[in-house]
């Protein structure tokens, strides 16, 4: 993947995850998800008094992308870690964000960049956090 559009698509997520809404868990997560017509849709994570409620950053950015046509999905950056951090570690999808993701896309195209910055990433795609996984 192109080195630039990784950087754009980090520095969108940092921008999506000041947004978040996470009063309960004070863990800010951000996600840019690059589609294959080059647009880029932006989710971060909104709590809920009743926790079960809440939404992951990613499963808010791939329903911004599909109400706007999208269907075909290239890549998606994630960044999260406290609401004061500043230094970061990953922040791998949750499982149940993987299986949501997997709806949209093929496994083993699909490249998920985890960072802790501009300039220090890893790139996985999707078959390699979810093997085997289930579709109908
Ligand atoms: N979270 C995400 O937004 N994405 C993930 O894949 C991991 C977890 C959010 C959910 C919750 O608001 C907070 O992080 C703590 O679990």
């Amino acid at each position: 993947m192109n080195e630039n559009i990784i950087k754009e698509l980090i520095v969108k997520a940092f921008d999506a995850r000041k947004n978040a809404y996470a009063p309960f868990s004070n863990f800010y997560v951000g996600a840019a998800l690059l589609c294959k017509d080059g647009s880029i849709y932006k989710g971060c994570n909104v709590e809920n008094s009743a926790y079960p409620v809440g939404l992951c950053a990613e499963r808010n950015a791939f329903p911004s992308a599909l109400c706007e046509g999208k269907t075909e999905f290239e890549a998606i950056a994630i960044v999260g870690g406290n609401k004061d951090e500043k230094e970061f570690d990953f922040c791998p999808p949750c499982g149940m964000c993987r299986q949501f993701m997997r709806e949209f896309v093929e496994p083993s195209e699909f490249k998920i960049i985890l960072a802790k910055s501009e300039d220090d990433y890893i790139v996985k795609t999707l078959e390699d956090l979810l093997p085997m996984s289930f579709k109908f």
